[in-house]
């Protein structure tokens, strides 16, 4: 029988009855993917000297399924979340496989999982895919695995942050990823390097740390698992360019309903935090576990910062306006919104 999922109590974790869901897992093997399977939940066994343990040769992606409000299961640009899928693994020298089994796989195992998906008006709520791809093969010497592991497994879960929507942030000179390295690529190689900072960040009483660039460590990347976006003074709206930032699925699709729905002009270029805690209006950050989620203070060089000069509008206007398109509240102008069932 259906377990009844209360969106009130969901915060951003593991669904403890994980193990009552299904999963999809495909193996790599002989040069080729084998056809794939959803099968139950179940745990991975490894090689103690599987590539991904040592030398963390692996990739993942983050999405959600949702109840929109006409009643259909529905996915956000399934198809973008594909595409960072094969360039993570491009990257990573993982096998590539065709946007066609890894959006099989996903939709699949929404329906496999119908009964896990939580039901919210605002959109706080939803099933959370993670899709996984791992290096297996047992090996010492440092080199691509010959064997992969594409599995993907669901948890019903709430908002990334806090109920509220608001986060204080520090910012800190810790890079999580450098010009030529891995930071475009959503590899789990690029999270380690953030566990101390945040474990700090929150010792501090802040919620998550702004990561700043490598060469200079004075302009802002991204937060933890969601891009920054800053409203100036002058009405325009800056987020840091792409390049060692992972190419945020929300952060491209807030740009265009900033731009071509609410004529805001919108800047990608280097903003230094000085620059921010200076001249910023109001700043949020983005992504498919965060939304839109406010900044109410930024932390730096031992201050902090208050940045909410704007009530935070522009973030509930675009928030209002990017879940209204997700949850079928209002029309897909850029045709965005999978229905899956
Ligand atoms: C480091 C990092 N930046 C940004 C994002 C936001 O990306 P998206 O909007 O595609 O979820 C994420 C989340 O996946 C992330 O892990």
């Amino acid at each position: 029988m259906a377990r009844h999922i209360d969106c009130n109590q969901l915060t951003f974790s593991l669904y403890p009855f994980a193990h009552e869901m299904k999963m999809y897992e495909s193996y790599y093997r002989d040069g080729q993917w084998d056809g794939g399977a959803i099968v139950n939940f179940h745990e991975i066994r490894l090689s103690p000297a599987a590539n991904i343990l040592n030398y963390g040769q692996g990739i993942f992606e983050g999405m959600k399924a949702y109840y929109s409000q006409k009643g259909h299961v529905v996915m956000f640009r399934p198809e973008e979340n594909a595409r960072r899928f094969e360039k993570s693994a491009e990257k990573l020298a993982i096998p590539g496989m065709t946007a066609n089994k890894f959006e099989k796989a996903v939709v699949d195992l929404v329906k496999a999982n119908i009964d896990f998906i939580p039901k919210s008006d605002d959109g706080r709520c939803s099933l959370y895919l993670r899709p996984v791809c791992i290096g297996i093969e047992a090996l010492l010497g440092v080199r691509a695995a010959k064997e992969y592991l594409f599995y993907i497994f669901g948890s019903p879960v709430g908002p990334y942050f806090d109920k509220v929507g608001i986060v204080k942030l520090i910012a800190k000179d810790i890079n999580r990823a450098s010009p030529h390295g891995t930071g475009d690529a959503k590899a789990v190689c690029n999270y380690p390097v953030t566990m101390r900072p945040k474990k700090e960040a929150i010792a501090q009483g802040f919620n998550d740390v702004i990561y700043l660039d490598p060469h200079h460590n004075k302009y802002i990347e991204e937060a933890g698992a969601a891009n920054f976006f800053a409203l100036m003074d002058d009405g325009s709206l800056i987020t840091p360019p792409l390049g060692t930032i992972l190419p945020g699925i929300t952060r491209e699709s807030v740009i265009r309903i900033a731009r071509e729905i609410y004529q805001i002009k919108v800047i990608e270029r280097d903003l230094s935090v000085e620059e921010v805690v200076q001249k910023a209006k109001e700043c949020f950050v983005t992504g498919t576990a965060a939304i839109i989620t406010s900044v109410s203070d930024i932390g730096w060089k031992g201050k902090t910062h208050n940045i909410n000069k704007n009530e935070y509008q522009l973030a509930n206007q675009l928030y209002d306006k990017l879940i209204g398109i997700q949850l079928q509240k209002e029309n897909d102008p850029f045709n965005w919104v999978r229905i899956i069932s």
